[in-house]
């Protein structure tokens, strides 16, 4: 299973890669702007300044809605550098966009995925991730590992190579049945990923083994 860490802060992207367990990153337009990103050319320089980072796909998102605006802004940060994943609302011009990246060999996340049928249509469209959000759908009372569970049956059923990338992680366990279910990558915030690492019995060993050591 894939780990990519799901912000644009550069300190927290560091920490993670420096721990060995990075695979990519995720970014959003509210995950920028809480970095008090703005303007065009800062956007981009700081989509540069994470592939500096980490030499692996990190996901920049258009803001375009139209097939053309997101055709346009797609190929624009494409080319910002080779680890840039073009990030794709799920919306009709989406779908289109999606097909035009595919056959042209750019990289697309398909976002914002709440269901088996939008991520039956972003494979389809030929998208290279596809980005179920289930924290989202638990927050509103829904099974978001269900939808995880649906899209892996359907892309196995078909062979479909788009790769399930759950979003909107909100703790451990989430992290935990997406690997029992097969999602092919989690994207979460760096807590979550530090979070996997406690355990009350680890810290109670490890304390009487340094004790017992300096006996
Ligand atoms: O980046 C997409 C997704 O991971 C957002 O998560 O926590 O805003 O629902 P969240």
């Amino acid at each position: 299973m894939l780990f990519f860490i799901d912000t644009a802060n550069l300190a927290q992207i560091k920490e993670a890669h420096d721990m060995g367990v990075l695979d990519g990153v995720t970014t959003n337009p509210s995950l920028m702007a809480k970095e008090g990103i703005k303007g065009k050319d800062n956007v981009l320089k700081h989509y540069v300044d994470i592939c500096n980072i980490v030499n692996a796909d990190v996901s920049a998102e258009v803001i375009a809605t139209d097939y053309e605006g997101i055709v346009r802004e797609g190929e624009e940060l494409a080319e910002l550098h080779t680890n840039i994943v073009v990030k794709v609302p799920m919306i009709k011009d989406g779908v289109k966009a999606l097909k035009y990246f595919s056959e042209r060999g750019i990289r697309t996340n398909c976002t914002l995925v709440f269901s088996a049928g939008q991520a039956l249509l972003a494979a389809k469209a030929g998208a290279t991730y596809v980005s179920p959000f289930l924290g989202r759908l638990d927050d509103i009372s829904s099974d978001g590992m269900q939808l995880i569970r649906d899209i892996r049956l359907i892309y196995d059923n078909y062979a479909y190579e788009t790769l399930i990338l759950a979003a909107s992680i909100r703790h451990p366990m989430h992290i935990i049945d997406c690997a029992k279910i097969g999602a092919d990558v989690v994207t979460t915030p760096l807590n979550v990923i530090t979070d996997l690492l406690k355990h009350p019995l680890t810290d109670i060993g490890l304390a009487k083994f340094l004790a017992d050591h300096n006996k």
